[in-house]
């Protein structure tokens, strides 16, 4: 049996458990969890989902571009550094780096944060040249943050924290639990969250309802804390506050490319997302001192800041594999119902202290 079945089913025997519990433990537990486990296959390579990442490079090829931005801004400070929370295989680094030339990528060096052992495998050969030249490293999730200029960005970090659902019944919440017979939304007390949802909506209906992730205001703090100046940027399924109440927001199970709402099944070896509160993770932030907040979809940030004219003109003298696969990857990112309507970009700025 899959040991953290039988861990479930112990703790089932003594009463229900929260799907934000059983989500920590199917990503988290420190020995089987799926983003613990030693050993992949996970993601991509386990045929469980695949990111903007395992499209090609011009999600990190337009990142680039923003942090090149931002460098300008903050006055091309001779160090810059790029801090990646959830960096998983480094990908997102590696084609960052590539992407980068002249004064700006002497200044910037990328920062992988991510205790997943079996994606930090694979980022050491990612990062591999960069490791190498001093212009990536690692630190751990435990290990404090030095102050820092510069910028944090993530792909799919906030996704993959733990979540729980809740629902209106028309007179009062309720969650979602798992007892011995399976999943049952059972009436409790929302607290801070149901404060938090009821100032999203103008009226809840029966049915609207949301995730609320316990973790984000400690993780908000943890990274926006040691930045002293720069932009912070996070690309993520999900959607604003209101939207998520209307429709009616879950968890997700990824596994073999498929998605559904099996979020108890297979624990340790499938994927479980939550949606992404926008309208929190921005207010987090402006909590934390930062400014200039919003938010667009992936595909919008990619048409407004992407030199598509450019790219276009330099594409035509590739080999025409190459070519093709650039083209995929930028329809993938910008054509309405792909991957670029699903996920959303957010960016914020934080100003060097006046005192
Ligand atoms: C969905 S994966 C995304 C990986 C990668 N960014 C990509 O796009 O392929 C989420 C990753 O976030 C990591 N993670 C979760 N909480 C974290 C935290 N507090 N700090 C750093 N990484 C974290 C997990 O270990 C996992 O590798």
């Amino acid at each position: 049996m899959n040991p953290l079945n039988e861990l479930l089913q112990s703790r089932l025997a003594r009463g229900p458990v929260s799907a934000s519990e059983v989500m920590a433990l199917g990503l988290y537990h420190p020995d089987h969890g799926y983003y613990r486990r030693a050993e992949g296959p996970w993601g991509f390579a386990g045929k469980d989902y695949y990111t903007a990442l395992d499209l090609g490079p011009l999600l990190g090829q337009t990142l680039a571009l923003r942090l090149e931005a931002a460098w300008e801004r903050l006055g091309r400070p001779a160090r810059f550094t790029a801090l990646e929370p959830g960096a998983g295989r480094g990908w997102l680094g590696r084609d960052l780096l590539n992407a980068v030339s002249g004064p700006f990528a002497e200044a910037l060096v990328y920062v992988h944060r991510d205790d997943n052992p079996a994606a930090k495998e694979a980022a050491e050969a990612a990062l591999m040249p960069f490791l190498a030249a001093n212009r990536a490293r690692f630190v751990a999730e435990t290990e404090p943050l030095e102050p820092f200029t510069g910028a944090i960005f993530s792909n799919e970090l906030f996704d993959a924290l733990p979540a729980q659902p809740w629902r209106w019944d028309g007179e009062g919440w309720t969650r979602e639990v798992l007892t011995a017979a399976g999943p049952v939304w059972q009436s409790a007390d929302p607290g801070e969250a149901g404060v938090w949802f009821a100032s999203q909506t103008d009226g809840l209906e029966p049915r609207d309802g949301s995730v609320w992730c316990e973790a984000l205001p400690g993780l908000v703090r943890e990274l926006a804390t040691p930045l002293e100046a720069g932009l912070f940027l996070a690309v993520d399924y999900g959607e604003s506050a209101d939207r998520l109440l209307a429709k009616g927001a879950d968890l997700r199970r990824f596994k073999a490319h498929g998605v559904d709402g099996k979020w108890h099944e297979d624990l340790g070896e499938a994927d479980l997302t939550a949606d992404v509160d926008f309208t929190r993770l921005a207010t987090l932030l402006e909590g934390e001192g930062l400014s200039d907040l919003s938010h667009v979809e992936l595909s919008k940030w990619i048409r407004t800041h992407a030199p598509l004219d450019q790219w276009g003109a330099q594409w035509m003298a590739l080999p025409a594999s190459e070519r093709m696969a650039r083209t995929e990857n930028l329809l993938q990112l910008t054509l309405p119902g792909m991957m670029g309507s699903r996920f959303r970009v957010l960016e914020g700025w934080k100003h060097f202290s006046q005192g």
